[in-house]
C-alpha cells in the first residue's frame, strides 16, 4: 500500500503523539485533528486542523481528503460535558461514517483489550458500542485493542514510580492481576502497519507487550529498578470502590470505579486474536525497558 494523507484524531495525546511520528516516519502526510490546534505541538511538517470528535462540520471538513483516519480519542473520566456515550460511542461512529461518506480508504480505531458488551464497568461497555458502531459504519476498519501502555512520560510507570515512594506500597487486592503492559511506540507501529497492510482490513488486534506480568510484580521491578525497599500491603477490592465511589465528588479523581473494575480482570492477549505477529513486529517488556521509561539513579532511599 503506498503512502496517502493520514488524519489522526487523539493525535495531541499520549499514544496519538506516537501514531503522528510513526506515520511520518513511513512517508505519509500527516493531519491531526485537535480541539485547540494552537496548545498542540506536533512535529515539523504535520499539518493541524481545528475538529472536535462531537463535531459533525469540523469531522467531515478534517477528513475530507483523507486515505487514512485514525481515532485514538480517549475520555477516561466523566465531567465537564463529556461522558462515555458522547465520546465513545457517538463520537467514533461520526468519525467512522463522516470518513465511509468520504471515501476514505481505511479506518483504524485505537480500543482497548478485554473489550466486551458484558463488562461490569460502564466505561467498558461504551466502549463494545464503539466499536459496533464503528464497524456498521466503515465496515473494514481495523480495530485495535492495546493493553496497557507504557513508555517515556507515561501515566502508568509514573504512577508507580510515586507509590512506590510510599513508605508501605498498597496493592489491588492481592496482585494477582496479570497484565501485558505495551511500549506505546509499539503500538504506534502497529497502527502505521496496519495502513500499509492490505490484509489488516476488517480485523481485531490485541496488542500485548513482551511480557505477561502480575500487578505485584510490576511493583517489585519498579521497586528494583529504583532501589527501594518496601512491604508490599494486599488491600481488599471492597475499600479501591470505597476509594472510588469517594473520589466521586472530585473533578479529577485519582481513581475512578472503571480503572477499579478494569484492574479486577487480567488484561492479557487471548490466543484466537491477530497480534503484533500478524504485523510483523516484536514488542519490547516492560522489565527490559525500565530504564529507558524511568531514567535517573535508582534512589536507595532506605
Ligand atoms: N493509555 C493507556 O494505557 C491505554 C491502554 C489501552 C488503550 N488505550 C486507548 O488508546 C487511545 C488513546 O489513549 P491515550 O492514553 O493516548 O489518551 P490521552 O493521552 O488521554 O489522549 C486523548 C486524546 O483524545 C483527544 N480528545 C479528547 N476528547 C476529544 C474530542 N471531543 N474531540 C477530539 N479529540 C478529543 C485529546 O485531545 P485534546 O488535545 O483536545 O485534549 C487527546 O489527543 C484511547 O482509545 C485509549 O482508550 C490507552
Amino acid at each position: 500500500m503506498t503512502a496517502g494523507r493520514t488524519v489522526v484524531f487523539g493525535g495531541t495525546g499520549f499514544l496519538g503523539r506516537a501514531i503522528v511520528r510513526a506515520m511520518a516516519a513511513r512517508g505519509d502526510a500527516v493531519r491531526v485533528a485537535a480541539r485547540r490546534p494552537d496548545a498542540a505541538d506536533v512535529p515539523p511538517g504535520v499539518e493541524l486542523q481545528r475538529a472536535d470528535i462531537q463535531d459533525d462540520d469540523a469531522v467531515a471538513a478534517a477528513v475530507a481528503d483523507a486515505d487514512t483516519v485514525v481515532n485514538a480519542v480517549s475520555l477516561y473520566v466523566e465531567g465537564g460535558g463529556l461522558d462515555f456515550d458522547g465520546i465513545h460511542v457517538e463520537g467514533a461512529t461520526r468519525l467512522a461514517r463522516l470518513a465511509h461518506r468520504a471515501g476514505v480508504e481505511r479506518f483504524i480505531h485505537v480500543s482497548g483489550i478485554g473489550v466486551t458488551g458484558q463488562s461490569p464497568s460502564r466505561y467498558v461497555r461504551a466502549r463494545a458500542r464503539g466499536e459496533m458502531g464503528v464497524n456498521d459504519a466503515f465496515p473494514g476498519a481495523t480495530i485495535l485493542h492495546p493493553s496497557v501502555l507504557f513508555g517515556p512520560h507515561d501515566s502508568f510507570l509514573a504512577t508507580l514510580d510515586d507509590v512506590t515512594r510510599l513508605p508501605i506500597v498498597p496493592l489491588f487486592g492481592h496482585g494477582e492481576t496479570r497484565l501485558q503492559p505495551v511500549h506505546v511506540e509499539d503500538v504506534a507501529a502497529a497502527v502505521a502497519g496496519a495502513a500499509h497492510t492490505a490484509e489488516a482490513t476488517g480485523r481485531v488486534f490485541e496488542l500485548g507487550g513482551g511480557e505477561v506480568l502480575r500487578y505485584r510484580e510490576i511493583v517489585r521491578a519498579v521497586l528494583s529498578h529504583r532501589r527501594r525497599w518496601r512491604p508490599l500491603l494486599p488491600v481488599p477490592w471492597s475499600a479501591w470502590r470505597g476509594i472510588a465511589h469517594v473520589g466521586k465528588i472530585l473533578s479529577n479523581p485519582p481513581l475512578t470505579i472503571d480503572q477499579v473494575l478494569l484492574m479486577q480482570a487480567d488484561n492479557i492477549v487471548s490466543a484466537e486474536m491477530a497480534t503484533f505477529a500478524d504485523l510483523g513486529i516484536e514488542p519490547r517488556g516492560l522489565r527490559a525497558s525500565l530504564s529507558a521509561c524511568l531514567p535517573g539513579q535508582g534512589t536507595s532511599d532506605l
